[in-house]
């Protein structure tokens, strides 16, 4: 079984990651990443756009001496009709030892492994996990603000759409984290309140409580006509200000997964500031995907 989402790994599991991707990032920094891929070649399949994800899977299977395959799907025999199970059982063929998948819907990660011999790693699925992203998440803000036990975090924007809110709600809780939605209400689930989650009335009653921001990007591709007003409402109401950044506690570190309408759900201003951790999660995205991909690919099912 591969990484499927943060809703199912064990709390201990998710330790034991955080741990190893430590270990992972220093050894980075030394140039003396252990050569536990060797050998190994992973297919890394993004039916979505992708930056972040892609390049950095792709970056920490070669950090540890493993190989990749990139199927351009844009260019593959899907646009001919064949089948996504087809499509991946005569890739399995080929003799992978792993694969990273992205799709724009749900549960396509979790309907391959029912049918493939080796771990898939779910690099988002829809609007449900972006499981490699929420570790990653958690492991910068423990970086900055140790235990995260009580620590007040708040996931700001289209939590409805958001993949990376559901896997940081599972992630954070599990952590001990006090997790805040906040957004306008046509884009907060009915019932997340028993994600062990809050929904803040307005962002202006939390700013100053808040440990973390964590910014969501308005995904453009995946809204409909409606859910607010207009963008400019959106960033008076939701926007993370130059003027809001002044009522943030100092230490109070601010996310975003990436990649940021600048000027709508966060300023220059702040996403290039002091409170910014922007950049550390990019670089800690490979160090989380060097533990996920030696995890799985060596090791097995960490909650087995
Ligand atoms: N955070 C994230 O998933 O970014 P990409 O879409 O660029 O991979």
């Amino acid at each position: 079984m591969g990484l499927l989402g943060l809703r199912s790994l064990s709390v201990g599991a998710i330790h034991d990651l955080l741990q190893s991707a430590a270990l992972f990032k220093s050894s980075l920094a030394t140039r003396s990443a252990p050569q536990t891929l060797l050998g190994k070649t992973i297919l890394t399949l993004f039916f979505e756009p992708s930056t972040r994800t892609r390049v950095s899977f792709e970056t920490a299977i070669k950090r540890l001496g493993g190989s990749t395959v990139s199927m351009a799907m844009e260019s593959s025999s899907t646009k001919k009709g064949e089948t996504l199970f087809d499509t991946v059982k005569n890739l399995d063929a080929m003799g992978f030892d792993g694969i990273v998948v992205r799709h724009r819907h749900t549960g396509v990660p979790h309907f391959l492994q029912q049918h493939m011999p080796f771990p898939v790693i779910n690099a988002g699925d829809g609007f449900n996990e972006h499981p490699s992203q929420g570790l990653l998440d958690c492991f910068t803000l423990q970086e900055s603000l140790g235990s995260l036990t009580n620590k007040v975090v708040v996931i700001l924007g289209d939590i409805l759409h958001s993949r990376v809110a559901r896997s940081n709600i599972w992630g954070l809780t599990k952590l001990g984290a006090k997790v805040v939605v906040c957004g306008p209400p046509t884009l907060i689930p009915v019932g997340i309140e028993e994600m062990g989650v809050h929904v803040a009335p307005s962002l202006d009653t939390i700013l100053e409580v808040a440990d973390a921001v964590n910014v969501l990007r308005i995904q453009y591709e995946r809204q409909e006509l409606g859910y607010f007003p207009s963008v400019r409402e959106y960033r008076a109401w939701y926007g993370l200000t130059a003027q809001r950044m002044t009522r943030l506690k100092a230490g109070c570190c601010v996310l975003h997964p990436g990649p940021i309408n600048r000027g709508i759900e966060i300023d220059s201003v702040v996403a290039d500031g002091p409170h910014s951790v922007i950049l550390e999660q990019v670089t800690n995205g490979v160090a989380i995907r060097m533990a996920i991909m030696d995890r799985w690919i060596n090791g097995g099912d960490p909650n087995e």
